[in-house]
């Protein structure tokens, strides 16, 4: 098992915070190889986006996750938040699967 918490720091506090765990996908991935990590946690402070900071810390935790054995990352985001879908399409990550919910 494993994983890693990432932050970056501006002038001395963090401003982006991000991390990866092994990940268990169900029954969708099972007719494939490999293995998968989960990323979330995924967040940068309001005064510091638009700099990249985001794209940094995933592109750290893909370095991670690849030497650590991972051939697969996964995440969830609501396909309403533009700004993490954009960011997370430009990393390569793609649509996968289906979701789904009901009040109780
Ligand atoms: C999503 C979030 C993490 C992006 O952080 P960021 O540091 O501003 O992102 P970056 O500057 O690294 O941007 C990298 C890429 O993401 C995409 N992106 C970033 N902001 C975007 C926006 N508002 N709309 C569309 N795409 C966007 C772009 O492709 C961008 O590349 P480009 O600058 O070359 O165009 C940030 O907006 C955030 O913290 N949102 C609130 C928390 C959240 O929703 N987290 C995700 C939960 S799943």
């Amino acid at each position: 098992m494993g994983g890693a918490y990432w932050v970056a720091e501006l002038d001395g506090a963090i401003a982006a915070s991000a991390l990866w765990t092994y990940h268990q996908l169900g029954p969708s991935f099972q007719d494939r190889e490999g293995h998968v990590g989960l990323v979330c946690g995924v967040a940068v402070h309001p005064s510091a986006r638009g700099n990249g900071l985001a794209r940094l810390l995933l592109a750290k935790l893909d370095e991670e996750m690849r030497a650590a054995g991972l051939t697969h990352a996964f995440l969830e985001v609501v396909s309403s938040n533009a700004a993490a879908v954009g960011l997370y399409q430009s990393l390569g990550y793609q649509g996968f699967d289906l979701a789904m919910l009901k009040p109780l």
